[in-house]
């Protein structure tokens, strides 16, 4: 008979999707441009449980080889091989046949391409998958968007395929055009804060701490039993107690201090600049990567204030290792709800910009399991925006807000305490100021106005009237000042 699905594009995700798809009981074609990685998908769905999975090594054969109307997952390089694989493809494809990318793609080369293939008489989705290899193989979050027509034909599978939790499998129809890729760009900036964040968080402990690996293991194997429960800080847990294979102590001291990453992170920030959204905790986070890089320099830079006589750490501090424990806690927590904060404030912008309809409360549900970011607090958020769909900020929600307020003291203290030591804690310190900053009726932006209208006429509103203003501020400071004024 012929494949429920086909899937093109066997490397990590593409073959464990596959894998997971067919165990699911949807028989599957799978297609990849080099014939080895056919077959050894198709070698691990046998030895994997007999898994209905059929190689192709022909493009023309592995289409047929689908039921109409034939929906095709492929799962490559995002950008030109997206392309290329489309192109070879649509040749054998026929009308209201569908093809969904499962990459990380920019949402505009999904909207480009669905056009094109329109013209063809083909449907298209730009679908969103996180979870990385063990998502994949047994149940990712996805963010499918685009036709919802084409939706329709996948939606059994999916279903199925998505990671399961308590109020459904972790995918929805995200919505039109590029929405799925969108949001799935952002899941990835908030990805970046988090792992900033927690970071941060290893920073202060161990720099300020002087906490171990094993003491560092146990506090965040602690911290996933309660508010902070997730998939990170789970693995981060993990992480702290492998030991090195190549010498001694723990891996993670071994390993080098420069990020890597491959761009989505850096989309979300130019998205937020674009739509004038203020995200600077994923921002920041992405700062820290390019910092991060330049691990040349900053051994330099070191060298350079140490001869000064300053070091790294300023001072050492007598602290309270639990007491301090605690306090990065909240101040973790406290930090992550600013940065979802900014990142749904940028799903939401860009929804009305573009006119997509999305629903935030239905994102953070299908990120409750499955993703990268998925974590309990997930289901609070979700209910946040249930209770109020136009909430303006998940800062002002009750909830969260009470739980700011309980927090606030302890994450000021750590955030005062890196300071004070010179452990830098960009992520906690700017989300604190974020917090601090939304949450004052007025701001020093008055005197930014009135700056901007003394030297280039901006003009300037007032607080008591309505209308523009603008004034002569020169003039008059020269009439009263004299020489005092500005030359
Ligand atoms: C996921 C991940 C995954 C990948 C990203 C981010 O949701 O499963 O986000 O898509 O890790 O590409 O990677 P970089 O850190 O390399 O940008």
């Amino acid at each position: 008979g012929l494949s429920r699905i086909g899937l093109a594009g066997l490397a990590v995700m593409g073959q464990n999707l596959a894998l997971n798809i067919a165990e699911k009981g949807f028989p599957i074609s799978v297609y990849n441009r080099s014939a080895s990685k056919v077959d050894e998908t198709v070698e691990r769905a046998k030895e994997e449980g007999n898994l209905p999975v059929r190689g192709f090594h022909d493009p023309c054969e592995f289409v047929k080889s689908i039921q109409k109307p034939r929906c095709i997952i492929i799962l490559v390089k995002a950008g030109a091989p997206v392309d290329q694989t489309i192109e070879l493809l649509s040749k054998y494809l026929e009308k209201g046949d569908c093809i969904i990318d499962g990459g990380n793609e920019w949402y505009e080369n999904t909207e480009r391409r669905a056009e094109t293939v329109k013209a063809k008489g083909l449907l298209y989705l730009g679908m969103g998958v996180s979870g990385g290899e063990e998502g994949a193989r047994h149940g990712p979050s996805m963010m499918p968007g685009g036709t919802l027509e084409a939706y329709k034909y996948i939606e059994e599978v999916v279903t199925k395929v998505a990671a399961q939790v308590n109020d459904g499998p972790c995918v929805t129809y995200v919505g039109p055009g590029g929405a799925g890729n969108f949001v799935k760009m952002v899941h990835n900036g908030i990805e970046y804060g988090d792992m900033e964040l927690i970071a941060e968080a290893y920073d202060v402990l161990k720099s300020v701490g002087g906490l171990t690996n094993k003491e560092l293991h146990e506090t965040f194997y602690e911290w996933n039993k309660g508010e902070l429960e997730s998939f990170l800080v789970e693995i981060t847990a993990d992480i702290f107690s492998v030991p090195d294979d190549k010498g001694e102590g723990e891996l993670v001291d071994k390993v080098l201090d420069k990020t890597g990453m491959k761009g989505t992170g850096k989309w979300t920030v130019q998205q937020a600049a674009e739509l004038s959204i203020a995200a600077p905790t994923i921002a920041t986070s992405l700062d820290l990567r390019y910092l991060s890089g330049l691990k040349e320099e900053r051994e330099e830079a070191s060298k350079v204030f140490k001869s000064l006589g300053v070091s790294e750490i300023l001072t050492e501090v007598k602290v309270d290792k639990q007491e301090l424990i605690d306090n990065v806690r909240k101040a973790l927590y406290a930090s992550k709800i600013c940065s979802y904060a900014q990142g749904m404030n940028l799903i939401r912008a860009k929804s009305i910009e573009k006119g997509w309809n999305l629903n935030l409360g239905e994102l953070a549900r299908i990120w409750k399991g499955g993703c990268i970011i998925r974590a309990k607090f997930l289901d609070r958020i979700k209910q946040a925006y249930d209770r109020n769909p136009k909430l303006a900020s998940l800062l002002i929600d009750p909830e969260f807000a009470k739980e700011m307020v309980e927090r606030q003291g302890a994450w000021r203290k750590v955030v005062s305490l890196a300071i004070e030591v010179g452990v830098s804690t960009p992520g906690m310190s700017t989300s604190l100021a974020y917090f601090d900053t939304y949450r004052r009726a007025r701001l020093p932006a008055n005197l930014v106005q009135a700056q901007r209208d003394y030297f280039g006429s901006h003009t300037y509103e007032r607080v008591d009237m309505k209308d523009s203003f603008h004034t002569e501020w020169y003039k008059i400071a020269k009439k009263l000042l004299g020489d005092r004024a500005a030359t």
